[in-house]
């Protein structure tokens, strides 16, 4: 039988504490219930539609090649 996808076990833990503080000002990605209600912008952003990509990639983690 297929597993049930739970935003405790399966997302949270995507979100580091970092990403909590940044983006504490808009919403809170430590809540289900803000991320799911947020779920539409959040779902545009990390696909880069709307503004920069989210999260932002660390400087240095790629060259500018890639
Ligand atoms: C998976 C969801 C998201 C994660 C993990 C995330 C993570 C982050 C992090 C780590 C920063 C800090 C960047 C830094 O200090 O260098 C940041 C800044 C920011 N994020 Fe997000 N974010 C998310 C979704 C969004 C969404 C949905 C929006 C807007 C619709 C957004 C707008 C912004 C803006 C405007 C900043 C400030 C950029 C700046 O300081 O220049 N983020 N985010």
């Amino acid at each position: 039988m297929a597993q049930v996808t739970s935003y405790q076990s399966d997302i949270r833990r995507l979100f580091t504490e970092r990403d909590i503080q940044a983006m504490s000002k808009a919403f809170n990605l430590a809540s289900y219930d803000a991320v799911k209600a947020h779920a539409a912008i959040i779902y545009d952003r990390v696909r880069g539609i709307g503004g920069a990509v989210m999260p932002p990639i660390p400087p240095g983690r790629f060259s500018s090649s890639q």
